[in-house]
């Protein structure tokens, strides 16, 4: 099932008319009373890293930086062709969020004394920060964040592609008037509510156990596939369907050609089979638990793989294209990289680019090949870390050698990632080209295991220009709070 009716071209966005609600917000018009626009002028994104994939190019994309100041330039690469965006952006809680990896991995790494890690709110001052939900203004300065990139990235869409905004109580219904008013109300398609357990602490009203998305539409032609995230169904009803059995082992209902319901046994001419559906068709309303505790990378408010796997499942095609733009650990660009999708993923804190990347690394073939792009002034700060790489002879003359992470304990454990590989491909690229990977280990973050030791002598993949990183000369280490640093391979 694809595109449903109308017409592909039809874009959205109004100016409420007479008698129409409109919200406003702080910003939303200049001086003159004309409404205020983003800005469009284009801000170089500096390319740093590039994780080829298995054909040698790196079809996705991690940036770090603010997304209204990085949107410029995707547009100028992207506008039109994004098939699907997801937006997580911070709902507004006035908190500030800490990067908590599991105790396995930190607990020297970040100073967390034994026993407290897990404790409600305790976080140790040395555990780097996300970040902090503090847009001024309460709900209208939320609204004004929002606006001008929701105006972008509407651009960035493709005819057929989706939006789902994720928000909860807090700031759903602004947000509802705001998405009507960039989107156009006819673009609105359902409000959804993703259903989460956990504890009730709630005392004086209902606890709060659901969030909201609301999903757009670009046009009035747009991809969605119900069959392909059906609900299953109850087991009562299973039960009562599946009286029947085929010889292929597929249950199926008895029922009267003319209406008259259920039937016991086949009555030629008067019966026929109706086969079970696997499932229903999906509500605007669902659960979505972390599937596995293993899912967890410690990035505050991380969200499910299988939300995700739904949205993008349902509302894309393989080899589309889906973005994120306050991506955080990166789980939609996990989950599109899973399920066969290209994506572009964008966040401003050093601390959740670090996590993605991890996260991505530990895809097989590094989720199809990615690179990362930081704007100017989201270069990776340089970490102090006290590690070295050191070359290792293979145990014979036809054993590849290896290259080998060495340092303190402590240090060691700060170490998110590391990766071998050169500049630009070449052994002597300048020193600001990018560095290209030609093998990496990422932290699994609830075993906090990290191999130490990666082949140095495998040839690397094929890059675009046809260089190749046979001998990787260069090796680069990455913290959990998303610090970097270059280290010679030395023998
Ligand atoms: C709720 S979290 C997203 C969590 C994510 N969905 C996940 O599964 O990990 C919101 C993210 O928005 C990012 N963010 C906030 N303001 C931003 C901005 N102006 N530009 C880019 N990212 C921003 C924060 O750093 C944070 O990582």
């Amino acid at each position: 099932m694809s595109p449903t009716g109308g017409d592909p071209h039809a874009t959205g966005g109004s100016t409420p008319g007479r008698g129409e609600l409109e919200l406003t917000w702080p910003g939303k018009h200049a001086a003159d009373g004309s409404r205020s626009l983003p800005s469009r002028d284009v801000e170089r994104l500096h390319l740093i890293e590039r994780f080829p994939g298995p054909a040698g190019d790196a079809p996705n994309r991690l940036v770090a930086g603010d997304n209204l100041r990085a949107l410029p330039a995707l547009l100028a690469e992207f506008a039109g062709r994004v098939d699907l965006v997801y937006l997580d952006p911070p709902f507004g809680t006035g908190d500030a969020f800490h990067v908590r990896p599991p105790r396995a991995w930190t607990s020297a790494a970040h100073g967390r004394a034994d026993g407290d890690g897990d404790a409600p709110g305790a976080h140790s001052r040395r555990e780097p920060i996300a970040y902090a939900d503090r847009e001024p203004g309460g709900l209208g300065g939320f609204i004004a964040m929002l606006a001008p990139r929701l105006e972008l990235i509407r651009d960035l869409l493709s005819p057929t592609g989706s939006l789902y905004l994720h928000l909860d109580g807090r700031s759903v219904h602004a947000a509802k008037l705001l998405c009507d008013e960039i989107f156009g109300t006819s673009s609105f398609r359902n409000h959804l509510a993703w259903i989460y357990s956990g504890r009730e602490l709630a005392r004086r009203r209902y606890s709060a156990k659901h969030d909201d998305l609301l999903f757009y539409t670009r046009g009035r032609r747009w991809t969605f596939h119900p069959e392909r995230i059906l609900e299953p169904l109850r087991e009562s009803s299973r039960r009562a369907l599946s009286r029947h059995v085929d010889d292929d082992g597929h249950p199926y209902v008895i029922r009267y050609r003319d209406g008259g319901g259920f039937a016991v046994r086949d009555e030629p001419g008067r019966t026929y089979r109706q086969p079970v559906p696997a499932g229903t068709l999906p509500r605007d309303w669902f659960t979505a638990d972390y599937a596995r505790k293993s899912e967890r990378t410690g990035y505050p408010t991380q969200k499910p793989e299988a939300l995700l796997a739904r949205l993008v499942a349902a509302s894309s095609e393989p080899g589309d294209l889906v973005a994120d733009l306050f991506a955080g650990s990166g789980t939609a660009a996990v989950v599109a990289a899973r399920l066969g999708r290209r994506w572009l993923a964008a966040d401003a804190s050093p601390s959740a680019i670090a996590t993605a990347r991890r996260r991505l690394l530990g895809l097989p073939e590094w989720g199809g090949g990615f690179d990362v792009a930081a704007l100017g002034d989201a270069l990776p700060a340089a970490a102090t870390l006290d590690v070295a790489v050191r070359r290792v002879p293979g145990s014979d003359p036809s054993a590849p050698g290896r290259a080998r992470l060495d340092g303190s304990p402590g240090d060691l454990r700060a170490v998110a990632a590391w990766a071998i590989g050169s500049r630009d491909g070449s052994s002597a690229g300048p020193s600001d080209a990018p560095f290209v990977a030609a093998g990496a280990a990422a932290r699994d973050p609830w075993t906090g295991e990290l191999a130490t030791e990666l082949v140095a002598d495998l040839p690397g993949p094929p890059v675009p220009d046809g260089r190749v990183a046979v001998h990787p000369s260069l090796a680069r280490a990455w913290t959990v709070d998303g610090a970097a640093v270059d280290l010679p391979i030395t023998s």
